[in-house]
């Protein structure tokens, strides 16, 4: 046998050095440790609602099973699906999408990434504000492209300006991304501040845009949130809806993620798609059709109980001048700035991820670091969760932060 130069041959692939597990996946990994250790801990971390789907949806789906509703379905979906989802964005936006612009995918994850993979070329630029979902950049350098971060400030909101945008967009950019409501600041774009982005991006056509809108349905607004296709059609022969089951109808576990947008870019996403994982599960589709055309209350009254949370994290605002909590619009997060509590040379050094350690070790209170969605000095906390657990985490955290000193 011929030795091939085993030693300097990679057996993971260079493409991965970029591609990690975030400190959120260790993170919770040891909050799960101590809890089955029986050590009391305040999770804030969680990434999705704590409510279990609206029955109305398990039994659409069970009833799908036993009709027989259990084979392939085409690429982009079932028939069903995709008048769904059509009829979804005719009704909340007034956009007119043709059967050939929407598709289904194993979660919005697979839409982003997709969508991506099918148009980057190696080394375009993906523009991405941050604070950002800590899983683009990572989706980035996967399909070949580098993430050029753009940082919206906390006076703004966390949210990008036009001269921002402008300033930023050079000419390897091939995407912007949008996320609103955002993961993980809570921040949503108004229609003014959508009209002024999308009035920059008329000036760059080779740009594609992503709104990532998973979030649409959890806001706190008097008026729900306007998407940028909206309020810009001269934007539609490039810009990509992103949005799935997984948040707004308490459905991570079905993993249907949907898109909206031109026709030419979803039949390359869905030939990508054809060879990788074909249409997601038909049980999953059932139930989406459902959840899209069904009753809404269930999961209204869930928007109501985040709100009340909301203003219950808010409540701690004025507790300690120190800790800046952004008030979220929308999602179930709330960043809150900590730079100035952990500068300290001598204690964390601005770094958050040992100040998260540090509440998790002797605080028992779980955050996720900020470094991780591109806001260092910053940490995540989560109120998808029950109000005892956001009382007793934040007062735990703030209880900390006063040891310092
Ligand atoms: C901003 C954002 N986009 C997309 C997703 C992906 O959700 P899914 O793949 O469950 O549809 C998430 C999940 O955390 C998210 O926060």
């Amino acid at each position: 046998m011929t030795a091939l130069n085993t030693a300097t041959r990679r057996r993971i692939a260079s493409r991965m050095d970029n591609i990690k597990t975030s400190s959120i996946y260790v993170l919770m990994a040891r909050v799960i440790d101590l809890k089955a250790q029986g050590v009391d801990v305040q999770s804030l971390t969680a990434g999705e609602p704590d409510v279990d789907t609206p029955p109305h949806i398990v039994e659409a789906a069970h009833r799908a099973m036993l009709a027989g509703d259990t084979h392939y379905t085409p690429v982009r979906g079932s028939h069903a699906v995709r008048e769904a989802i059509r009829a979804k964005y005719a009704r909340e936006s007034g956009l007119d999408f043709a059967d050939e612009q929407v598709m289904v995918a194993t979660g919005s994850k697979q839409i982003v990434f997709n969508a991506l993979a099918v148009t980057l070329e190696p080394g375009d630029e993906v523009l991405l504000p941050a604070p950002y979902w800590a899983a683009y950049p990572t989706m980035i350098y996967a399909a070949g492209g580098v993430p050029k971060i753009v940082t919206a400030r906390r006076e703004n909101g966390y949210k990008l300006t036009a001269d921002e945008l402008r300033q930023s967009i050079g000419p390897r950019t091939r995407w912007v991304i949008l996320n609103t409501p955002s993961n993980p600041t809570g921040a949503v774009y108004s229609e003014d501040e959508l009209r002024d982005l999308g009035n920059v991006l008329i000036d760059y056509p080779d740009v594609w845009i992503l709104s990532d809108e998973v979030y649409d349905r959890l806001h706190y607004l008097a008026k729900q949130p306007v998407s940028l296709a909206t309020v810009c059609p001269q934007l539609a022969n490039r810009l990509l809806i992103s949005n799935g089951m997984s948040k707004g109808y308490a459905m991570t576990g079905w993993r249907i993620g949907t898109a909206a947008g031109p026709a030419d870019l979803i039949a390359a996403m869905a030939d990508l798609q054809a060879q990788t994982t074909l249409s997601p599960s038909s049980i999953s589709q059932a139930a989406a059709v459902a959840a899209l055309n069904g009753p809404t209350e269930a999961l209204d009254h869930m928007v109501d109980v985040y709100r009340r949370r909301r203003d219950l994290v808010m409540s701690f605002a004025a507790r300690n001048a120190d800790l800046q909590i952004s008030r979220p619009d929308g999602a179930f997060f709330a960043l809150i700035d900590v730079s100035k509590v952990i500068a300290d040379p001598a204690r964390f050094a601005g770094d958050d991820v040992a100040f998260a350690s540090w509440l998790l070790d002797e605080h028992r209170v779980a955050v996720v670091p900020g470094v991780d969605f591109g806001a260092k000095g910053t940490v995540r906390i989560s109120f998808a969760t029950d109000e005892a657990t956001i009382e007793r985490g934040l007062d735990a955290l703030y209880r900390a932060v006063k040891t310092l000193g």
